[in-house]
């Protein structure tokens, strides 16, 4: 691919050059050979490359359902259910067996469990969403500790063993990698802190390449706080360009990734609320000065926002054209009216799965920028962000 681009390139200058002057004639400067950057080679780039691009395709989105199962079992007592595994596989299993999900759904990200599991009549997970072209994807991070040293923040567990589990999981049939870290804005956060969770995401990403697996790159920056959207900005671009610092400096190949970033919004406690249009407009930003376009996808995760909201704010991100594909990789925004609907009773499948499907077919066409909140229910308006949320 890089010798075609690279005689591409050669042609297109000596024509430019060719008009007035033969080749002889031509200043020492414009002959010299014009390389491009190589994209390092690996076993899997080519695969890497290919997945990220399926993953980030029109009209298409990630559904995130990769709770631990501690966080898991809080979903499910909000509904009065107990935290077994048969109540779980019974959720996932309503979730991904949802007729025509793969329409709206390109990716789905799984918590292990769920990866090595299979439906009550025995069809594992991951058949049940490649036959839906949906790219089955895992959690690897092992989840937050406190950082010591730091300003009461966090740091994220998991690289030791990773490379093994990653190489477990792709012969398992993941084909994409999550890592979850978080920042604290009022926490500070701390120069130490955004070093080590950009530092952390890196590595992950490299080790995830290596073995086959796309890595979603998520440095959440957490909705906690009172802040205005200006300090979010601030915050957000320091994070992103120490991530990308970073991930250059592990020779993480940019084709190859996904971002999960948060949106640009005030602080949830922050007495003005701001509409779409501003977080768009913030949000994009911050994404023009610190994303390379070489990047194909950035998926949002929904933060705490209520259903509609991810979905109208999503929507007016892509009201033009962006150099990388903008959607959505949602858990809370995508589950919690499927949840609600269900109440895990068997007569309520189907209507909890024709609800997911409004959500997925929503973020759709939000992707597409053509969404609209008409008809919304009141329940999909609320919203559900907690102080200090852990997953
Ligand atoms: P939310 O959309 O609920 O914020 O999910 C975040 C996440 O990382 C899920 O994979």
């Amino acid at each position: 691919m890089a010798c075609a681009s690279f005689a591409k390139l050669n042609a297109a200058s000596s024509q430019w050059i060719g008009g007035h002057q033969s080749f002889s004639q031509r200043p020492r400067l414009a002959t010299r050979r014009v390389s491009l950057p190589a994209i390092r080679a690996g076993a899997y780039t080519d695969e890497l490359i290919k997945t990220a691009k399926t993953i980030a395709s029109p009209g298409r989105g990630i559904l995130a359902i990769d709770e631990s199962n501690a966080t898991c079992g809080r979903r499910l007592s909000s509904i009065g259910l107990d935290n077994t595994e048969p109540n779980r596989q019974a959720y996932r299993q309503l979730l991904l067996t949802t007729p025509g999900l793969g329409e709206y759904i390109s990716g789905a990200i799984l918590f292990e469990e769920t990866l090595y599991q299979s439906t009550t009549d025995s069809k594992k997970f991951v058949d049940v969403l490649c036959d839906q072209k949906i790219v089955p994807g895992i959690k690897v991070d092992k989840g937050l500790v406190p950082l010591p040293g730091s300003n009461n923040e966090s740091w994220c567990q998991g690289l030791d063993g990773l490379s093994s589990r990653s190489a477990e999981y792709y012969q398992q049939g993941a084909r994409f990698a999550k890592w979850r870290t978080v920042v604290s804005i009022p926490c500070g956060p701390s120069a130490l802190a955004v070093k080590e969770a950009a530092w952390g995401l890196a590595r992950y990403a490299a080790i995830s390449q290596d073995n086959g697996l796309v890595p979603i790159v998520e440095p959440e920056i957490l909705l906690d706080g009172d802040h205005p959207i200006e300090r979010t900005l601030e915050v957000a671009e320091k994070v992103w360009a120490e991530v990308f610092y970073y991930l250059a400096e592990n020779n993480v190949i940019f084709e190859g990734i996904l971002l999960k970033p948060s949106m640009v919004t005030p602080g949830a406690e922050h007495k003005e609320k701001a509409s779409p249009d501003t977080i768009a407009k913030y949000t994009l930003t911050m994404l023009r000065r610190r994303v390379p376009p070489a990047v194909p996808g950035i998926m949002f995760l929904s933060g705490g926002q209520s259903e509609v909201e991810a979905t109208l704010n999503l929507n007016a991100m892509n009201q033009s054209p962006n150099p990388w594909h903008v959607s959505f990789s949602y858990a809370r925004a995508l589950q919690n009216t499927v949840l609600k609907t269900w109440q895990g009773r068997p007569e309520n499948v189907e209507a909890a799965q024709k609800a997911l499907l409004v959500r997925a077919k929503a973020n759709s066409l939000a992707q597409l920028g053509k969404y609209s909140a008409e008809g919304e229910s009141e329940e999909a308006k609320k919203g559900m962000f907690v102080k200090g949320y852990t997953y």
